[in-house]
C-alpha cells in the first residue's frame, strides 16, 4: 500500500503545467542580495518563468535540509569539541522587536530573546537581564532583573530607572533551565534611546528647493555621534560627501498632520575634527512638497557636546532632480549636479555662473506638517536585491524592452554612457502587448516613466532614482546613445526590509509556485504600510487587502515591527465618533470603512497578540478598538449591519454586503470580547460575548434561508458562517452540503470567491476534513484558480481571477489572494499555534497528508524561535520531523492511514508499538492512538519520528 496514491477518478495536476514549470533546472539566474552582496552573474536567456520554477524546483528539495541546517537547536558542533550542554546563552536578542535598535522612543521598552538547549523537554524557568551604560554590561546601573521567575523570553518590559533621551544603553540576559541551571550570557547588545520628549525638538523645518546644505566645525573629534532627522516627502542625508545609512523612500508614510517618523543614524565615523558638511536632497514623496527637520548631537571625549540643528542658516539649491512624482518617475539632470555640494569648503557657483540649478540662497521656516515626530521603529525600505534582465528585445526602431523575468517593486538602475543632455528615457510596465511593446494601460494615470539626462564626461554613467518607485517586469528603454546591452539596466528590487521568516515546500510543483506568487505579491507591497499593488496610480494602505494577508505575511516575514508601526497609523486615523477609513494614511475610499476594511483594526491588533505575544498592544489600543466596535454598534439595526461598499470584493459570484459587513462586525466583538478577557475586564469580557450572541442571532435569523437550507447561492456566503461558528447546529449541516455542493459538483472544485471568502475558505475545508478539496482547488490550472495565473505567465498575484490586460482594474501584483498562503503552514505544513495559546507557545502539529501529495516541509522562525514540520510517506511507512522551541510543548499528529500493527520509533529507537509505549525518551511525553491518528505530545526540541505498520 502506497499511502500517497491519488484516489481513483481524482484530478491531478496538468502534467503540462507541471513539465513545464519543472524544466530547465540547469538555469543560472540569480537574484543576488542588496548592493552589499556584490553584483550579479548573468542570467539565462531562457524563459523567465521555467528559470523561477527551476528555483522553486531546487529549492523544494534543499528545503528540507536548509530548514534543518537553519535550525539553532540542530546545529552541529564543526570540530570534535564536545557540545556545549544544558541551557546555551540566549540569542537573536532584540528590543521591541528590533536587533540593536536606534531612536527608541518607548519609555518602557521591552526585551526579547530566544533560547537553547542541548537537552529537550526544556524551558526557561526564569531569567535574569543586566541593562547598563557602559558597553560591558557587568552592572546593571539602570536595571538589574535579578532573578525573576518566569517562562517568557519575549514581550519582557524594562522596569530600571527613566531612561534618558538620546543615549546608548546595553544590555544582555541570562536564563534559568527546568532544572534551575543557569545558562552562559548572551552576548552583550544595545539600544539608543531617540528624543523622548517633545522639547527635545529645537530644529526648525525649513523648506527646499531640491538641497539642503550646512557647514560647522568640531573642535574635537567626536566620541558619538547621532543624527535624527526627518525630510518631507522623502529625503537622502549625506556627511562630508558620504551617503548616510541605506533607507532609501524615507522616511515612512503616515498622515503627517498627525505623525511624522524620524529616523535615527550613528554617524560618529563620518564626523571629524575640523570642518564638516551636511548635505541633504528631499523629494516630494507623498508629501507632495519638501521640507527638512534635522538635528545632530555630537559628543567628544571630554563629553563636551554639540548641538545642530536645521535653521535658516541652511542654505539651499534646486539641484539636479527637475522632477519627482511617486506615480509619474523621477527626471534627473546630470549637467546640473555640482560636485562637492555635500562637503566642506564647497565652493558654490557664482551667482552669475549659477546654471539652472539655481544659485545657492538661505532656506526658509516652514509652517510644520503638524504631526508629533515619532521615531521610525520598523525596517527601513531598502535596495533590497539586484536583477540582470533575462532578455533584450528591440521590438522597434531605438526601443529597447527589457525583461527582469519577475514583477516587482522598485526601479532600474541604469549604465550609459554618450555625449552630456542626451536623454535616456525608461518606461515600466507589468505587461507587454504581442509586438513586444510595452502596455502600460493597466497603470492608469500613473506615467511610470523616469529620465536621466547624462553629463557626458566620457565616463560610463550609472544612475538610478531616488524619489520615486514603479511596479514592474518590462523596462522600456529609448534614447539610449547607441546599442545598449543586457546589463545596460539591472532591476533594483526595493520594499521595507523585513526579514524572512517562513520556509515552505511540497511535493506538488505548482503549490511551490503559488507560494513564489504570494512572497513576491506580499514584500513588494511593503513600503512602509501594506499597500494594494505597487505599480498604479494608485500603492494605497487598503485596509481590506492589509487584513486578509496579515496572517500569512506574519508566517513568511517579522512583520511585528511593521503592523506595529501601521496599527499607530490606522489609530491616528480614528475619529472622535470611532469610525476609521478604508485606506490608511488616508487618501482614497471612504469614512468610516466599509466592515471588511475596518476590521484590518482589532483583526491585525489581535494577530499581534497571537503570532508575537504582543499582550501590551492590547491593553494600549483596547479603548480604541472598544470605540470602534462601538461605531459599528452604533451603525447596526437590530444586530445587523448592513453597509458595505465592496463586501467580498473581486468574487465571481458576489455573496450580499450586508452578509459580510454583519460576520466582521460579530469577528469583531468576538476579538474585543477575547481582548477583554486577556487583559483582565471581565465583564467587558461578558457584555461583548452577550452582544456577540446577539448578533450571532440577528445573522441566523435574516440570512439563513430555510427553504434553500443555506445561507445563499454562493460560498463565500456559506464559508464565512462556518468558519466562525456563526453557523449553529441547526444550520451547519446544511450550510456545508451546499458549500460543498457548491465547489464540487457546481464549480468543479474552483473558487467564485473573492478577497473575503478566499481568505477563509480552505480552513472550513480543513476542520471539516476535506483537505483533499483544498488541495483540489490549489491544483487547478483552469480559470479561476491560482494555476490559472500561473499558465498565464504570472510572477506574481493578479487583482482578479480573469486575465485582463486593458485599462480596466486589472494589476497584475495585489497581494490580496495570497490569504491562502497561511494554509500552507497551516494545514500542509501543519503547523498551528493551539486555540488556547500565543506566539507558537503550545502548538499543534497536524499535517494534512492529502491526495498525492508525498511531502511537506514548513518552518517559521517565531518569536520564540524556530518552528518546523517536514514530512514524507511512502510504501506503509510515514516520516515526520519536527523541531519545537525551548520553553514550547506540541501536539503532534501522525495520521495512520490504513496501517494496522503500527510501530513508531524516533530516531531509531521504537516508541509505541502493540498500542503502548514501549521506551521512554526525552523530551516525549505521551503517544496515544486516537481517531485515525498517532497523537504523541512532546517538549522542546528535535524530533525525528517514522511510523510504519502493515
Ligand atoms: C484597490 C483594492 C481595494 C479596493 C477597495 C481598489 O482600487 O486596489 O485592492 O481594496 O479598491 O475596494
Amino acid at each position: 500500500m502506497n499511502l500517497s496514491a491519488s484516489p481513483a477518478g481524482l484530478p491531478r495536476p496538468s502534467s503540462r503545467l507541471l513539465s513545464r514549470f519543472s524544466s530547465g533546472s540547469k538555469l543560472s539566474l540569480k537574484h543576488t542580495g542588496s548592493k552589499a552582496r556584490g553584483f550579479f552573474t548573468k542570467a539565462s536567456r531562457s524563459g523567465a518563468i521555467s528559470a523561477i520554477s527551476a528555483i522553486l524546483t531546487i529549492s523544494a528539495v534543499v528545503v528540507l535540509a536548509l530548514f534543518l541546517a537553519a535550525s539553532p537547536l540542530l546545529a552541529q558542533p564543526s570540530h570534535a569539541a564536545a557540545p556545549p550542554k544544558g541551557a546555551l546563552a540566549p540569542y537573536d536578542l532584540r528590543v521591541e522587536y528590533l536587533t540593536n535598535p536606534l531612536g527608541v522612543d518607548t519609555p518602557q521598552p521591552r526585551f526579547f530573546w530566544k533560547n537553547r538547549h542541548s537537552e529537550r523537554g526544556q524551558s526557561q524557568t526564569a531569567f535574569e537581564l543586566i541593562v547598563s551604560s557602559s558597553p560591558s554590561a557587568d552592572t546593571g546601573d539602570l536595571w538589574e532583573s535579578g532573578k525573576t521567575s518566569g517562562d517568557s523570553s519575549i514581550q519582557i518590559v524594562y522596569g530600571g530607572k527613566p531612561l534618558a533621551s538620546n543615549r546608548t544603553y546595553y544590555w544582555k540576559v541570562r536564563i534559568y533551565d527546568s532544572d534551575d541551571k543557569p545558562s552562559p550570557w548572551s552576548e552583550v547588545a544595545r539600544f539608543d534611546t531617540g528624543l523622548l520628549s517633545p522639547s527635545d525638538w529645537k530644529g526648525q523645518w525649513i523648506g527646499s528647493d531640491g538641497l539642503l546644505r550646512h557647514e560647522f566645525t568640531l573642535p574635537e573629534e567626536p566620541r558619538r555621534a547621532r543624527a535624527y532627522i526627518s525630510g518631507l516627502g522623502y529625503y537622502e542625508l549625506h556627511l562630508n560627501g558620504r551617503r548616510v545609512g541605506n533607507h532609501v523612500l524615507d522616511p515612512g508614510w503616515t498622515d503627517y498632520k498627525k505623525r511624522v517618523l524620524y529616523a535615527t543614524y550613528d554617524v560618529t565615523r563620518l564626523l571629524r575634527k575640523g570642518k564638516n558638511a551636511i548635505g541633504v536632497m528631499l523629494g516630494q514623496g507623498w508629501y507632495k512638497s519638501r521640507c527638512l527637520m534635522f538635528q545632530l548631537y555630537i559628543e567628544d571625549a571630554s563629553g563636551n557636546v554639540t548641538e545642530i540643528h536645521s535653521d535658516t542658516s541652511w542654505q539651499t539649491a534646486r539641484g539636479p532632480v527637475l522632477e519627482d512624482s511617486i506615480y509619474n518617475g523621477e527626471t534627473y539632470d546630470a549637467r546640473l549636479e555640482q560636485p562637492g555640494w555635500d562637503r566642506p569648503d564647497f565652493a558654490a557657483p557664482a551667482a552669475s555662473a549659477a546654471t539652472a540649478a539655481g544659485s545657492w540662497h538661505q532656506a526658509t521656516a516652514v509652517e510644520a506638517p503638524g504631526g508629533v515626530l515619532s521615531s521610525q521603529m520598523m525596517p527601513a525600505i531598502q535596495v533590497i536585491e539586484t536583477i540582470v534582465p533575462l532578455t533584450m528585445t528591440n521590438p522597434a526602431p531605438g526601443v529597447y524592452v527589457f525583461d527582469l523575468g519577475q514583477n516587482l517593486s522598485g526601479w532600474a538602475q541604469l549604465r550609459v554612457s554618450g555625449p552630456a543632455g542626451t536623454n535616456v528615457r525608461l518606461r515600466f510596465s507589468e505587461l507587454l502587448y504581442d509586438n513586444g511593446m510595452i502596455n502600460q494601460e493597466n497603470l492608469r494615470s500613473a506615467r511610470a516613466e523616469d529620465h536621466y539626462i547624462l553629463r557626458g564626461d566620457g565616463t560610463t554613467e550609472v544612475w538610478e532614482p531616488r524619489f520615486t518607485y514603479h511596479g514592474f517586469r518590462y523596462i522600456e528603454v529609448t534614447g539610449f546613445p547607441g546599442t545598449p546591452r543586457l546589463d545596460s539596466v539591472r532591476g533594483r528590487v526595493v520594499h521595507t526590509a523585513v526579514s524572512p521568516t517562513g520556509n515552505f515546500s511540497a511535493s506538488t510543483q505548482i503549490l511551490n509556485d503559488i507560494q513564489h506568487l504570494i512572497l513576491w505579491g506580499q514584500k513588494t507591497n511593503l513600503h512602509s504600510i501594506p499597500t494594494d499593488c505597487c505599480q498604479r496610480d494608485e500603492r494605497m494602505g487598503w485596509m481590506g487587502d492589509a487584513q486578509v494577508t496579515a496572517e500569512e505575511a506574519m508566517m513568511n516575514f517579522d512583520m511585528a515591527a511593521f503592523y506595529t508601526n501601521f496599527l499607530r497609523n490606522i489609530r491616528d486615523e480614528q475619529a472622535a465618533d470611532g469610525s476609521i477609513t478604508d485606506t490608511v494614511p488616508h487618501i482614497w475610499g471612504q469614512r468610516p470603512a466599509d466592515p471588511a476594511w475596518g476590521t484590518a483594526y482589532p483583526l491585525i491588533a489581535w494577530y499581534m497578540y497571537q503570532y508575537y505575544g504582543d499582550r501590551r498592544l492590547i491593553e494600549d489600543y483596547y479603548d480604541s478598538l472598544k470605540k470602534y466596535v462601538e461605531f459599528l454598534r452604533s451603525k447596526s439595526e437590530n444586530g445587523l449591519l448592513k453597509y458595505s461598499y465592496y463586501g467580498d470584493w473581486v468574487a465571481i459570484e458576489k455573496c450580499p454586503g450586508s452578509l459580510v459587513s454583519t460576520f466582521y462586525y460579530y469577528y469583531d466583538t468576538r476579538v474585543l470580547a477575547d481582548m477583554a478577557r486577556l487583559i483582565n475586564k471581565p465583564a467587558e469580557a461578558q457584555a461583548y460575548d452577550k452582544l456577540a450572541a446577539d448578533i450571532k442571532a440577528a445573522f441566523n435569523r435574516e440570512f439563513f434561508d430555510p427553504k434553500t437550507r443555506s445561507y445563499g447561492p454562493t460560498q463565500t456566503a456559506n464559508a464565512l458562517p462556518l468558519f466562525i461558528g456563526l453557523a449553529t447546529d441547526k444550520e451547519r449541516g446544511p450550510a456545508w452540503s451546499e458549500l460543498f455542493n457548491d465547489l464540487v459538483y457546481e464549480h468543479d472544485s474552483h473558487l467564485t470567491t473573492g478577497i473575503i471568502g478566499t481568505k477563509y475558505i480552505l480552513d472550513v475545508l480543513t476542520s471539516t476534513g476535506n483537505s483533499d478539496l483544498a488541495y483540489d482547488i490549489l491544483t487547478k490550472t483552469d480559470f479561476p484558480s491560482y494555476g490559472y495565473m500561473l499558465k498565464n505567465g504570472a510572477t506574481t498575484l493578479w487583482e482578479i481571477w480573469q486575465k485582463r490586460e486593458g485599462p480596466s482594474m486589472n494589476s497584475h501584483n495585489h497581494p490580496m489572494f495570497g490569504s491562502i498562503g497561511a494554509w500552507f503552514y497551516r494545514a500542509l505544513a501543519g503547523i498551528n499555534i493551539a486555540p488556547d495559546s500565543a506566539a507558537y507557545k503550545k502548538l499543534v502539529i497536524k499535517p494534512q497528508m492529502v491526495r498525492d501529495l508525498t511531502h511537506a516541509s514548513g518552518s517559521i522562525n517565531t518569536i520564540n524561535g524556530e518552528v518546523g514540520c517536514a514530512w514524507s510517506r511512502g510504501d506503509r511507512q510515514v516520516k515526520l520531523e519536527a523541531v519545537i522551541p525551548v520553553g514550547s510543548e506540541a501536539e503532534i499528529y501522525i495520521p495512520v492511514f490504513k496501517l494496522r500493527n503500527l510501530k513508531l520509533s524516533e530516531g531509531g529507537t521504537v516508541v509505541f508499538a502493540d498500542n503502548q509505549l514501549k521506551t521512554s525518551l526525552p523530551g516525549i511525553k505521551s503517544i496515544e492512538q486516537k481517531g485515525g491518528n498517532l497523537i504523541i505530545r512532546v517538549g522542546s526540541g528535535r524530533y525525528s519520528f517514522k511510523l510504519t505498520g502493515e
